[in-house]
């Protein structure tokens, strides 16, 4: 069997800050598989964007194994990690990350220029990507001069131009209206579904989060035991039910994050 795309085995993350150390992770085992579609969600703070760059191999973890697809990081060296994230993963941020000087087309082209591409075929996978997000018609845009919904979109395809088999996205559609948002989901969700594109999504939003196949709750730099599904009850026994109590704590465990706002 293939090994899962991305592999965390209890790992942890701490920050040193003026002499202070921050845990950040303590202690996260996860895996992502092959065309998966995961939300992860927790308050501020609780260590979801650690994550996302620890998965991505964008940061090491301080303790514990990180796999992507299948190697061990911590055996490669920099150079290394940076050709297996530019093969295997995309990422999508908040705050979009294009270079303001540089046209779309060229902005979603770079990370091909890691990988020795030719111009001429560079511009050409560029513009592709661009089609499939709905932008082959503002090419030789700069950013700003595209609108957020777009600069979203020119990043999506940035992201997709090394054909990757994950992508990660963190808090892709925070910066974005509710339609311009719901676009995004709705291009993200089309990758996954038709092209088996893994998608890792982090977000504040519940509905958004529900979305997704399953939803990763990080709490504290933890992850929260997924709830167990709502148990059936059994009609020819009711006298043995409990009052519904520990049903009711599970749904009341299962909410988490800023209310639903957005940062
Ligand atoms: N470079 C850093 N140096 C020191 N501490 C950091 C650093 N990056 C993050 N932290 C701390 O690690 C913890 C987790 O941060 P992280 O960014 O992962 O949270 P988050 O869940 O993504 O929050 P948000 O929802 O606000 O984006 C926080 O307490 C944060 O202050
Ligand atoms: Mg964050």
């Amino acid at each position: 069997m293939a090994a899962p795309a991305l592999e965390a085995v209890d790992v942890t993350r701490s920050y040193q800050l003026d002499g202070v150390r921050v845990d950040a992770l303590r202690g996260v085992s996860l895996t992502i598989e092959s065309g998966d579609y995961a939300a992860v969600v927790g308050p501020s703070g609780s260590g979801k964007s650690t994550l996302m760059h620890l998965l991505g191999g964008l940061d090491r973890p301080t303790t514990g194994v990180l796999r992507v697809g299948g190697r061990d990081i911590a055996s490669l060296s920099e150079d290394e990690l940076a050709q297996v994230r530019n093969a295997t993963i995309g990422f999508v941020f908040q705050s979009f990350q294009l270079l303001g000087r540089t046209s779309a087309v060229d902005n979603v082209a770079m990370p091909l220029v890691y990988r020795g591409v030719r111009r001429a075929e560079r511009r050409r996978r560029a513009g592709e990507a661009l089609e499939r997000v709905g932008m082959g018609h503002r090419l030789d845009h700069r950013p700003a001069q595209l609108s957020g919904g777009e600069q979203q979109r020119v990043a999506i395809a940035r992201a997709l131009v090394g054909d990757p088999q994950v992508l990660l996205a963190d808090e892709p559609t925070g910066n974005l209206d509710t339609r311009t948002g719901e676009e995004v989901m709705a291009l993200l969700e089309e990758l996954n579904r038709n092209q088996g594109v893994a998608v890792v999504i982090v977000t504040h939003d519940l509905d958004v989060a529900a979305r997704a196949h399953r939803q990763i709750r990080v709490r504290d730099g933890r992850l929260e035991p997924t709830p167990a599904p709502t148990p059936t009850p059994d009609p020819t026994s009711p006298a043995k039910q409990h009052p519904g109590r520990p049903t009711e704590r599970h749904l009341a465990g299962e909410v988490v994050g800023r209310g639903g706002a957005c940062s």
